[in-house]
């Protein structure tokens, strides 16, 4: 019997095109797949996430691949083995103050890694009506801060100089548990085609600054009850304060009017748990706000203090940042306090299959998609549009029923259709429609702002058809 050949990780990671072949790893094997990529039951592109790399935490997202059979398959393309001695865990940096920051899913398309900020390819955002916990988008402002669960307490103050709460994370699980399924989405979700009018300050998100869980915890009326806030309901504000500070200390902050908070309809969570886990660290554990309807923003994570006020927070991220603007003003012109914070977000929507580039085959065609608004309005209805915009098509919406001016969660929609015969380029349009009617803009130019937040024109992806 042959020793097996070894492989260092670097050079499985060297194997991820059709140049260079695709490689992937299972526990210590090494596997070239290249001629298997383009016969993946689950689709190439789906493979190619994993490429030049492990398959486990790709195959932990789907479980038809522990089956006998799958293994069987994969072993027949086995060439060799990983290094044992290529074990080296990377050196703690310790003035790194990321070097605490949890391993993160190798599928997150990563837009900064310092503080992390990451999306899931579109590939996989729509694949699960509820997104896994591992691949869940992250908007991190800071570096993720380590919190001990046993020591963790979280300060209410009722009002001005009124009462006060110390609550740990067990005192917490004793409120009535509440559970909600809630879309999270950043204000500046699809800022990148904002970005291709004109230059704007951001991140540059793709469709995929947006994700959907079943949260669990304590309501906040409930615990603002038990604090005995004072304050008159319309002219307060809850302002909540991050554990998580920059190197002057100064924590991530944000806050919600009162009125929101007190509402138990309105469902605002103290939440210690994401589909029916702990939350992750990258989500807030041990306890986070989460405010269905409301842009990603306010829901603060690692929370350490809620506090009823007459003003609203006095973080930057309240004041200075997450406010939309006319096209026209610029960095030079700006007046933050002229503008409302955003809170509930306009209507939403984008493709997620085909990508924009893409070469399908003629026939038939499946366009794949998400829909959501904020405020709790339900997505009525999709259009899309296979010729730029001239004639629609109603997609189908799949996932949850929604309760009327309850709607915190997206539907994923989809629509099989013929492709027009003699076709060679599709331009697939999509735009949603809510409750109240409130549409998306056509185009992304009269809704630029320098920030780009709010970017939700109609989604637009250029394909090719092969004859
Ligand atoms: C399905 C093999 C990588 C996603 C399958 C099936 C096989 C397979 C044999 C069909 C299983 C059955 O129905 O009994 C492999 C091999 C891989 C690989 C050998 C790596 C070399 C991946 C990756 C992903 C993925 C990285 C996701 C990121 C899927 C999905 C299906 C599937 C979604 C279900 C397709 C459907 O039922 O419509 N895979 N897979 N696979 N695979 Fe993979
Ligand atoms: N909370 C704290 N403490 N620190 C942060 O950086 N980012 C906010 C919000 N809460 C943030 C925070 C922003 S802008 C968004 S969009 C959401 O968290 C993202 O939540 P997620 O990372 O769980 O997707």
């Amino acid at each position: 019997q042959e020793s097996p050949r070894i492989y260092t990780k670097e050079e499985v990671r060297s194997h991820k095109s059709p140049q260079t072949g695709i490689w992937v790893t299972l526990g210590s094997d090494v596997f070239d797949v290249t001629e298997f990529v383009d016969l993946h039951p689950g689709g190439p592109s789906k493979l190619m996430l994993a490429a030049g790399g492990p398959l486990e935490p790709f195959w932990a997202l789907y479980a038809v691949h522990s089956q006998p059979h799958v293994r069987e398959l994969l072993a027949q393309y086995k060439i060799g083995e990983l290094d044992p001695e290529d074990n080296v865990a990377p050196t703690l940096e310790t003035s790194d103050p990321y070097a605490e920051d949890p391993v993160r899913h190798p599928a997150l398309k990563v837009n900064s890694q310092r503080p992390f900020n990451a999306e899931p390819p579109p590939e996989l955002l729509t694949e699960n009506y509820i997104t896994p916990n591992s691949i869940f988008f992250t908007r991190n402002h800071l570096p993720v801060p380590n919190l001990d669960p046993e020591t963790y307490r979280l300060h209410i103050v009722g009002a001005p100089g009124g009462h006060s709460l110390s609550l740990s994370l067990d005192d917490l699980r004793k409120f009535p548990k509440h559970e909600v399924t809630v879309t999270l989405q950043c204000a500046g979700n699809r800022r990148s085609e904002m970005t291709q009018v004109k230059e704007v300050k951001g991140l540059e998100w793709r469709t995929g600054a947006i994700s959907t869980a079943r949260w669990a915890g304590a309501r906040l009326c409930d615990v603002l009850a038990q604090a005995g806030h004072q304050l008159c309901e319309t002219e307060a504000h809850v302002c909540f304060e991050g554990l998580d500070s920059d190197p002057t200390g100064t924590a991530y902050g944000a806050s919600i009017p009162l009125a929101r908070a007190l509402d138990p309809e309105a469902e605002v969570l103290l939440a210690y748990e994401m589909n029916g886990q702990p939350l992750p660290r990258d989500h807030g554990f041990p306890v986070r706000v989460v405010v269905p309807g409301v842009v990603g923003a306010r829901h603060v994570k690692w929370l350490g203090r809620v506090s009823v006020e007459t003003e609203e927070s006095h973080s930057h991220w309240q004041r200075r940042d997450y406010k939309g603007f006319s096209p026209s003003v610029d960095w030079d012109t700006v007046d933050f306090d002229s503008a409302p914070s955003i809170q509930e977000l306009p209507v939403q929507s984008a493709i997620t299959e085909p990508q924009d580039g893409q070469t399908i085959e003629s026939g038939e065609v499946t366009v794949k998609g998400y829909a959501w608004s904020g405020g709790g309005r339900a997505v009525i209805r999709v259009d899309v549009s296979l010729d730029g915009g001239l004639t629609w098509q109603a997609a189908e919406l799949d996932g949850e029923e929604q309760r009327p001016r309850k709607a915190w969660a997206w539907r994923l929609w989809q629509l099989q259709v013929p492709v027009p015969t003699g076709q060679k380029e599709l331009n697939i349009v999509c735009k949603a429609v809510d409750d109240s009617y409130n549409v998306q803009p056509d185009t992304v130019a009269p809704i630029w702002n320098l920030r780009g937040v709010l970017s939700n024109a109609w989604h637009r992806v250029h394909v090719r058809v092969i004859p």
